[in-house]
């Protein structure tokens, strides 16, 4: 965060107002322009395509956010049909995937956790679903990096402790690793949806529920729709962080809404009510009130000094609930009559946020204020772009599937065998490290161990 900050902040000097986004939300080649305009700023960020560089990595950004800044750039070019970023996208998934398709790169495992791997799982199932370029045969393939990473953590599973459930982290020395977080979970449970519905094996299928159904069984979901952060698995998950964020709705909307398009009868039913339930609390907990449907961080942004601000994780977040609203109204199209007014109002009051910066077009954080509030990074351009891109779903397709046109190529046996086993967790600890009402997923660092501690300093 810090070195982009660092560099952003000496242009900074010279900032004045020479722009906005213009977006006219009726007109398709104006949200496809804001889009373009945000995207670029998005990408101002990514130099790992080039000479001498990591693909898939940002300096002073997390891993994860960089999986799923790619994850943005392939939505961006189902929407728009721009593929000027397409060929940087292509080099960094296999890169990340390694060559044990599975997306657990030596230079992240020290400090990578089960939800870090999914969120790069999620933009591999992306560019399967939507027919992204495949890249060359010789390298990992879309569908097999995300049946390698649904492997290894499922070998993960523990019911040691609250008859199951997956743990934040999976090395054990990790602050974290006694929290099973629902991010984690409902990654597993999303990347088995969306398996399931690209390839119909049963496995992923039984996976997707038996990792909802426990969700719901330790009550990280709530009665409500709720999802909670996530739940103690040092006290037997009797103790919950009960706070909400925009990315566990949009992953389990996502996942959801995967099922409901392959299932039937009451199986259907039960689904379309899990989708209901969760978009409706969405709908009223991350937006601003009802006569502003301008999304926002609730947990965060509200906060005035003193109380934490949206970290550097968190400022990304709203990407995943807005992505969401596009997916599930292509596999759930009656969800668009809910979503469509909150989708609106968001990328207008988004766009008219990009208005900061040296460029004139850089994206703040808190849409609800009016122009640019100051902010920038890599967080806000993603989230703004995941907001704008879904108001021009009615001119896509659906989600594809191999046996409709998909052509990414699967290994159902990837990420088993090798090492992997080394990761697994053999034990539970019991620290002091135990994640208390303070220290909620993204406020815990990711990288305790590896050199990645600064960035929080
Ligand atoms: C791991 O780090 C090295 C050194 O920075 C880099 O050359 C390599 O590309 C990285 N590997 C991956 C998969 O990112
Ligand atoms: C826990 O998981 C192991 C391995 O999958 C299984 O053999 C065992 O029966 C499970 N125990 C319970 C209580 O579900
Ligand atoms: C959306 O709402 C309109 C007006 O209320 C209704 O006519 C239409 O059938 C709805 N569409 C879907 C897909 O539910
Ligand atoms: C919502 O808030 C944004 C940001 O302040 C503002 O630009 C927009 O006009 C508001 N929209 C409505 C419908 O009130
Ligand atoms: C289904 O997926 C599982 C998990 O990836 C794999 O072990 C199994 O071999 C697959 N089955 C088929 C028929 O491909
Ligand atoms: C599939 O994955 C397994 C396990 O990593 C590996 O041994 C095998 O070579 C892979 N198959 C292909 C076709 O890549």
């Amino acid at each position: 965060m810090w070195s982009a900050g660092g560099i952003l902040a000496t242009t900074l000097v010279v900032l004045t107002a020479v722009g906005a986004v213009p977006l006219d939300i009726n007109d398709d080649d104006s949200i496809k322009k804001a889009a373009a305009t945000v995207a670029k700023g998005m990408m101002n960020y990514y130099k790992g395509n080039l000479p001498g560089q990591t693909p898939g990595e940002i300096e002073g950004y997390y891993w994860w956010e960089v999986g799923g800044m790619m994850g943005a750039l392939i939505d961006y070019w189902y929407y728009t049909g721009d593929t000027q970023y397409n060929d940087a996208v292509i080099q960094a998934i296999p890169w990340q995937a390694t060559p044990n398709s599975d997306f657990m790169p030596a230079n992240q495992t020290s400090s990578e956790a089960n939800d870090d791997q999914a969120f790069w799982a999620f933009t591999a199932l992306s560019a399967a679903e939507l027919g992204f370029p495949n890249p060359p045969a010789s390298q990992p393939q879309y569908i097999a990096a995300a049946q390698g990473a649904f492997n290894t953590m499922v070998a993960r599973w523990d019911n040691t402790t609250c008859n199951g459930g997956l743990h934040w982290q999976f090395n054990e020395f990790h602050s974290g690793y006694n929290y099973k977080s629902s991010i984690a979970n409902g990654g597993l449970f999303t990347i088995g949806a969306r398996l399931w519905a690209y390839t119909q094996n049963e496995t992923y299928y039984d996976w997707a529920n038996k990792v909802y159904d426990w969700l719901d069984s330790v009550g990280a979901i709530g009665p409500d729709g709720q999802i909670f952060d996530g739940v103690d698995s040092a006290s037997d998950c009797k103790g919950k962080v009960y706070t909400q964020w925009t990315y566990n709705a949009g992953v389990f909307l996502h996942g959801a809404a995967a099922m409901y398009a392959h299932t039937t009868g009451a199986e259907q039913d039960k689904w379309r009510a899990r989708i209901e339930l969760i978009l409706n609390q969405a709908l009223s907990k991350f937006f601003e009130d009802p006569q502003n449907k301008t999304m926002a961080e609730m947990a965060c942004e509200h906060n005035k000094p003193g109380q934490g601000y949206c970290d550097a994780d968190q400022l990304s977040f709203k990407t995943y609930l807005g992505r969401s609203f596009g997916f599930i109204a292509l596999l759930a199209p009656w969800t668009y009559n809910l979503t469509a007014p909150y989708l609106q109002v968001t990328a207008q009051s988004a766009a008219q946020s990009c208005s900061g910066g040296s460029d004139g077009v850089t994206c703040g954080t808190k849409w609800w204020v009016d122009g640019w509030d100051g902010e920038w990074g890599l967080g806000q351009q993603m989230c703004a772009l995941e907001v704008i891109l879904p108001n021009l779903v009615s001119n896509v397709k659906a989600p594809f599937t191999e046996f409709d046109g998909g052509t990414s190529k699967g290994n159902a046996t990837a990420g088993t065998g090798g090492s992997k086993t080394v990761f697994k967790y053999t034990s539970v600890i019991s620290t002091g490290d135990r994640v208390g009402a303070g220290a909620i997923t993204g406020l815990i660092l990711i990288g305790v161990v590896s050199g990645a501690w600064w960035l929080m300093i």
